[in-house]
């Protein structure tokens, strides 16, 4: 009956977790999902999480269905979060949020919607990106294809390629964008190259999908959602999906929200209803506990401010840990320029191994990353720092 199933190799990124667990190597480091652990290689509960589940902490409380958009006050977290609490987008309401299953349910939300009222699009994406953002857009019934992104000989954006693509596109196609902390790669656009990009869009009417899943770990809560707020204040339609996976910690809680910001408020009504029917047709509703973290942790002005310096010491730690990286490879392999570890950005690191080197670091060392060379670097410590460099060191040797 299932004879014409077909064998799934697993996926690229949580295949790694699944070999890392099981893998025996007692020096084994994970550097592969992109997932922060702190100093002592722990998965870290903030603080200000561990305050709002004491608020909410009733084992025995009733478990009510939320509605299919989520709980107001997660929907007004995104919101808030994304585009400035003040933001004159959000006193026109001319956004329609939705909670969602993680960041991941936000594109799968925002593609089902697309594909529907927009059949006609292609969707565009960087090469390279995440892997999941095509299989997301694939799985909804869209063609994705690539646009001009890294430029492997100088570890920057190809800009112009990038720019001369954009303008080959047509009206509403999809480009899906990350605001910050580009995954795989860690390289961004400048402000400067986002205000030309996002000129491009708008002259061509295309439609910006801005996928923002490490706000906090780049420059700051602020600077980290300049394209976003950029493409508001030049009038574009745009599409946002936000993950809380990485930034509140809360990873298996899968909370994060799709917010679509329309020309008026009556499109946004519509919109929204929309997405309402997208989320019913695909799970319904969300599930509540994380939400109420959420709610809890953004709207509480106390909370909240501890929260961000949470984030920003996460985002130091990393940080510190590229610049320690960083000097123990250059003085291990010298004649090779590692500057790249501290201009990337975010989680992770386009190191430029070859598939093969991923390999043995991992077979021969227990050291994981992923295939296409990124390194989550936000895995890293005192501890194992030295053990990745050397292990590094002898794999670039031959
Ligand atoms: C990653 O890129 O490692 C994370 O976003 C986790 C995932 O789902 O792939």
């Amino acid at each position: 009956m299932f004879e014409r199933v077909e064998f799934y190799a697993g996926d690229p990124i949580l295949g790694l977790m699944v070999e890392f667990a099981n893998d025996t190597n007692p020096n084994k480091v994970n550097l592969g999902v992109g997932v922060y652990y702190d100093e002592d290689g722990v998965l870290p509960v903030l603080e200000c999480v561990k305050t709002a589940e004491q608020r909410i902490a009733d084992p025995f409380a009733a478990r009510p269905y939320l509605p299919m958009e989520g709980l107001p006050g997660h929907r007004k977290g995104c919101q808030n979060l994304l585009f400035g609490k003040d933001a004159p987008v959000l006193q026109q309401n001319r956004v329609a949020t939705v909670a969602t299953i993680g960041g991941s349910g936000a594109l799968k939300v925002g593609a089902d919607f697309i594909s529907k009222w927009f059949p006609q699009a292609k969707c565009y994406v960087s090469d390279p990106t995440w892997g999941n953002h095509i299989a997301i857009f694939e799985g909804s019934g869209m063609e994705v294809g690539k646009y001009p992104y890294y430029d492997k000989a100088t570890g920057s954006v190809k800009f112009d390629e990038l720019i001369a693509f954009f303008k080959t596109l047509n009206k509403n196609d999809v480009v899906l964008l990350h605001p910050c902390c580009h995954n795989p790669t860690g390289v961004d656009l400048t402000q400067a190259q986002w205000d030309e990009l996002l000129q491009v869009v708008k002259e061509r009417e295309l439609i910006p999908f801005m996928d923002i899943a490490y706000q906090g770990f780049g420059e700051d809560m602020d600077s980290d959602a300049y394209a976003i707020r950029k493409a508001v204040d030049m009038g574009l339609p745009l599409f946002v999906s936000n993950s809380f996976s990485k930034n509140l910690s809360l990873y298996g809680e899968r909370v994060g929200g799709l917010s679509v910001v329309c020309p008026t408020e009556e499109e946004a009504d519509r919109v929204f209803g929309q997405l309402k029917f997208t989320v019913r047709r695909i799970y319904s509703s969300p599930p509540s506990h994380g939400g109420r973290v959420v709610d809890i942790v953004m709207n509480d002005d106390e909370l909240h401010e501890q929260w961000v310096s949470e984030v920003y010491a996460m985002r130091d730690r990393i940080k510190a840990m590229r610049l320690k990286l960083k000097s123990v490879l250059e003085s291990k392999v010298p004649g090779r320029n590692f500057d790249y570890l501290t201009t990337q950005n975010g989680m992770f690191s386009f190191t430029g191994l070859t598939p093969e080197q991923v390999e043995r670091l991992k077979t021969e060392f227990g050291i994981y990353m992923v295939s296409n060379s990124r390194m989550c670097v936000a895995g890293l410590n005192s501890s194992n720092i030295d053990y990745v460099a050397n292990a590094m060191a002898e794999v670039l040797k031959d």
